[in-house]
């Protein structure tokens, strides 16, 4: 069977998986990256759009941030429209950090091609299939690629594989403790070639249900809606979703959206969802293949570049001096952000979504809730330093 050999073999070719290669590749740590999609699918599969300040200084930081810096949205503040109302919460002023709006696959799309130009290893159509001898020096990741069988040697795995990849299954039984929460909703997402009407995206709660209104460019917009968890794409056509989207956030008096062609829509279930550890003897899990938040906190994304710095710096302490202290401590530090970000997500989706149908109790304390994120600067202050990203925690 054809084998080859890496220091780190990666699972998955989303922002995870291609950060770390690319950080390691940054300490002179060889890695191969395998993917089970084509190239060209994960350059445009549509995801998250929101950087915290850490992120974008990570980018940065790593070389990977010029096209980031100059076509990236900076927002210094988002809108909360309920009941009627509309209020700016001033994340800058009340934090001194920003958020960069900048769609998930641009980020994808520059670390692939920094990891391409620096001659790295990311096999496209490699689906990995079975990880073996994990409590081992050396375990395999048995793939296959053009219809073969083929294994990749390494020195440790790092499964940035996402929800549905097959690195978490690898763990034995009984190792992992799973805790998750479903939602009684989905978002249906969609991306349109119309100019944003608004500089800063808007959470809108509203007795139809969540709206959200964001951007990806002066000429896209990418706007949600809260929708069943079984909605059916099809019952959608482009102008029941316009219609939607008007009567859930034209609530302001004088304000109205700027329509255009749906260039693309789909549904996105909701759910939380951690697995602990996220380590297991040579196994070492990031990114979405551990834990999943509801999108209204804007975290997926940020927190897996978050996982793969920690894990940068483990494996840099490991190969320059056989340091194991990172990679001991690796779970428990990442899990303390992912526990933040859990309870962010959670919080923000409990406060701006429609929860139960006809639960005039429930919106009461949304409106209360809301009301005070508009009145008390604290209050304020805490949502922002959630938003942008803490730095420490
Ligand atoms: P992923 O980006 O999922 O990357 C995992 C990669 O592994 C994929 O490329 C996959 O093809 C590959 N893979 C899987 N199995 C295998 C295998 N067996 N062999 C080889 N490769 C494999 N977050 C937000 O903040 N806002 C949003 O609007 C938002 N929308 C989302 C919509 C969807 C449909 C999904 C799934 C997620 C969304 N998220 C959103 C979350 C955010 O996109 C994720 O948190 C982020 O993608 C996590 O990055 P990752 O690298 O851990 O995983
Ligand atoms: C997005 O622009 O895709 C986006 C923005 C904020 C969110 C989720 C998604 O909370």
């Amino acid at each position: 069977m054809p084998g080859m050999r890496t220091q780190v073999g990666i699972v998955g070719a989303g922002p995870a998986g291609l950060m770390l290669s690319h950080l390691l590749h940054l300490r002179g740590i060889e890695s191969v990256v395998l993917e089970s999609r084509s190239r060209d699918h994960v350059e445009h599969r549509l995801r998250a759009g929101v950087l915290e300040q850490g992120s974008v200084d990570l980018l940065c930081r790593s070389g990977v941030g010029e096209r980031l810096q100059r076509e990236g949205l900076r927002h210094e503040g988002i809108e909360l429209r309920f009941a009627g109302e509309s209020h700016r919460v001033p994340m800058a002023d009340l934090t001194g950090r920003a958020i960069t709006v900048y769609g998930q696959q641009e980020v994808v799309k520059d670390l692939i091609a920094a990891r391409l130009a620096a001659g790295g290893s990311i096999l496209f159509e490699a689906d990995a299939v079975r990880l073996d001898g994990l409590d081992s020096d050396s375990p395999i990741v048995h793939f296959r690629r053009d219809g073969r069988d083929e294994e990749l040697h390494c020195d440790f795995v790092a499964g940035c594989d996402g929800f549905h990849g097959v690195s978490r299954g690898a763990v034995p039984d009984g190792v992992l403790t799973t805790y998750e929460r479903t939602y009684p909703f989905a978002w249906l997402g969609v991306l349109a070639a119309a100019p944003p009407a608004v500089e800063e995206l808007i959470y809108a709660n509203h007795e139809r249900g969540f709206a959200l209104y964001s951007m990806r460019s002066p000429e896209i917009s990418r706007l949600y809606l809260q929708v069943a968890p079984d909605e059916d794409i099809a019952a959608w056509p482009d102008e029941r979703i316009w219609a939607e989207l008007r009567a859930r956030l034209e609530t302001v008096p004088g304000w109205s959206l700027n329509e255009g062609p749906i260039l693309e829509k789909s549904i996105t279930p909701m759910r939380s969802f951690v697995v602990e550890p996220m380590r297991w003897e040579r196994l070492f899990l990031a990114g979405d293949a551990v834990h999943i938040v509801p999108p209204t906190g804007a975290k997926g994304m940020n927190l897996a570049l978050a996982d793969v710095a920690l894990l940068g710096d483990a494996f840099a302490a490991w190969y320059d001096g056989g340091r194991t202290d990172l990679l001991e401590t690796y779970s428990a530090k990442a899990l303390r952000r992912v526990w933040r970000a859990q309870h962010f997500s959670w919080w923000m989706t409990s406060m701006l979504h429609r929860l139960e149908r006809d639960d005039p109790y429930e919106s009461k304390l949304q409106t209360a809730t809301l009301r005070y994120v508009a009145t008390s600067e604290a209050y304020a202050r805490s949502l922002s330093e959630n938003y942008v990203g803490l730095p420490e925690v």
